[in-house]
């Protein structure tokens, strides 16, 4: 049986409903109750699960041979990813497929360097294992930046004209519902990118183009980017992570393109324009979506 964590989140959730469509036998868990009991009301073998608590993971885990782990951006996600890698091999799961994040071998930013050493814990435990290392997420621009397209049509990142091969989290959701239920991807770490490198200028006219209303970019500086991310309360820890991170990008190292998502699905990775038209609704004031 499959294990997927994270089934609440961005990347997890797709994957679940991949999962569905294929039939296949799954449990999901939730680290939100109410998301676990929303789920198995749906009828999906759904649990609750902390990190931070592994100890209870040991039934959970039991008959499971595959194991998505996933986890969002929080404080000490090192040590909670290894707990639950820890908890697997005790409960005999044969293969953890780990979603990683793209450059982590690099660890020249805070996500890789949080990333990379959970990646060589799992190398160093011997347990079977696949890396999916994916660039930005396309959903980042529904997920954060929609609300200022939404009042003011425009995003502001210190991104300059940086290009990043982003891709769409239901490719990503995709090639792990190909290694969790397939054979040949053991002992590989695969970068996941989209079919185009673009700028957040290119990204801004496609978003105009698929909403129909102008959506502008405006590159602003690393310091006025960490006032506005302070002021809306993120922590300033995350503010750096970013920043970090656009700096990569803006070095060109995420501009490449992976053939993965076509070599291990069989199909094209979706593109931005129809990332752009399948989220529209998000980038728009409510009464424009509803009518
Ligand atoms: N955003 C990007 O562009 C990007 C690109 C590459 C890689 N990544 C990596 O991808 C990951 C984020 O993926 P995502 O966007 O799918 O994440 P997400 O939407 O934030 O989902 C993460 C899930 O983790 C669960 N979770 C949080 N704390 C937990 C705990 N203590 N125990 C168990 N589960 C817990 C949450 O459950 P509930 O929903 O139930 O609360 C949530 O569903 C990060 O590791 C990030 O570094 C991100």
């Amino acid at each position: 049986m499959i294990f997927v964590t994270g089934a609440g989140g961005t990347v997890g959730g797709e994957l679940v409903k991949k999962l569905l469509a294929l039939g296949v036998k799954f449990r999901a868990g939730y680290h939100s109750s109410a998301k676990a009991e929303e789920a198995k009301q749906r009828g999906v073998d759904s649990v609750a699960i902390d990190f931070a608590n592994p100890e209870a993971l040991q039934p959970l885990l039991r008959g499971v041979d595959k194991l998505f782990l996933i986890s969002g951006n929080i404080p000490h996600q090192d040590e909670l990813e290894l707990n639950v890698v820890r908890e697997a091999k005790k409960a005999g799961v044969r293969h953890t497929v780990k979603n990683s994040v793209w450059g982590a071998e690099s660890e020249a930013f805070s996500f890789a360097k949080v990333h990379r050493p959970v990646e060589r814990e799992i190398e160093a435990s011997g347990v079977t294992y696949t890396f999916l290392r994916p660039n930005g997420y396309m959903q980042n621009m529904s997920s954060f930046y929609a609300q200022t397209i939404k009042t003011q049509g425009a995003f502001y990142l210190p991104a300059g004209e940086a290009r990043i091969s982003h891709i769409d989290v239901r490719d990503i959701a995709g090639v792990a519902a190909k290694v969790l239920t397939g054979t040949g991807h053991e002992g590989k770490a695969y970068d996941l990118t989209g079919p185009e490198a673009l700028t957040y200028s290119q990204i801004a006219e496609k978003l105009s183009a698929a909403t129909g209303k102008k959506v502008s970019y405006a590159a602003i500086s690393d310091a006025e980017f960490k006032r506005a991310m302070v002021s809306s309360r993120a922590p300033e820890e995350a503010a750096d992570a970013i920043i970090e991170l656009l700096h990569y990008y803006l070095s060109g190292q995420a501009s490449r393109i992976s053939p993965a998502v076509r070599q291990i699905t069989g199909k094209e990775p979706i593109s931005f324009s129809q990332y752009a038209r399948d989220y529209a609704a998000s980038f728009l004031q409510e009464a424009r979506a509803a009518g």
